[in-house]
């Protein structure tokens, strides 16, 4: 064999070698998401008395298309009303006072979560205050943290506003507005809506 062909050969083999030996290029982790939400059950504007909250349903169908985990923000104490209208007279005084009722338990590994749903139903224009307590009990710094809402007509009200102030740190994502009714009676008609948002704000 001439040599010129021996170092072809002798070549050829170290970059085959090279090649298998290469080191896999890593697969980008999934990122990991978590649905945090407050919603109520009892009497509510117009759907009647229901045994699954109108923003309930919209946080389960975001956690099912994200493979994310739900965290349900409820009360230490749950003095609220199951009547409307009483619930609304409730609801108005915690505000006015800017109250921080006591929520329940704490997210496991909250550090893991690269982005943090964050759900409510629109109350008086603004967020439930169990909801700050939540928001302000972690720390968002490098979390995206996306917004959605159940209502009877104000959309998202401040609440966008309020939820970036709150989650310290966060990188505030597009929100979604979604009609409480529709959550509860047009289901396949919300998860269009839910599908189409989370599509334009990247998942
Ligand atoms: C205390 C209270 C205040 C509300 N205020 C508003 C409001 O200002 N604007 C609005 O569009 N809907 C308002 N609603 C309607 C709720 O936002 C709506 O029914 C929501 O889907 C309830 O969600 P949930 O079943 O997850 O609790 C209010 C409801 C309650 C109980």
């Amino acid at each position: 064999m001439k040599f010129k062909s021996f170092v072809a050969i002798v070549s050829t083999l170290f970059a085959a070698n090279g090649m298998l030996g290469a080191v896999p290029a890593e697969t980008p982790a999934k990122p990991k998401v978590l649905v945090a939400y407050f919603s109520r059950t009892g009497e509510q504007y117009s759907v009647g008395n229901i045994t699954e909250g109108n923003t309930a349903i919209i946080a389960k169908m975001i956690a099912a298309k994200t493979g994310g985990d739900l965290f349900e923000i409820k009360v230490a104490k749950d003095n609220y009303p199951k009547g409307y209208t009483a619930l609304t007279e409730y609801a108005k005084e915690e505000k006015q006072k800017k109250a921080r009722p006591e929520i329940v338990g704490k997210v496991a590994k909250f550090a893991q979560y690269d982005t943090v749903f964050i759900g409510y139903p629109n109350w008086w224009g603004d967020m439930p205050m169990p909801v700050y307590t939540f928001l302000e009990s972690y720390d968002f710094a490098d979390k995206n943290v996306v917004p959605f809402c159940t209502h009877e007509g104000s959309g998202m009200g401040g609440t966008e506003n309020n939820v970036k102030n709150a989650a310290k740190g966060g990188k505030a994502l597009k929100g979604l507005a979604i009609y409480g009714h529709t959550a509860q009676k047009e289901r396949a008609e919300a998860e269009k809506k839910v599908s189409q948002w989370l599509k334009e704000i990247g998942f």
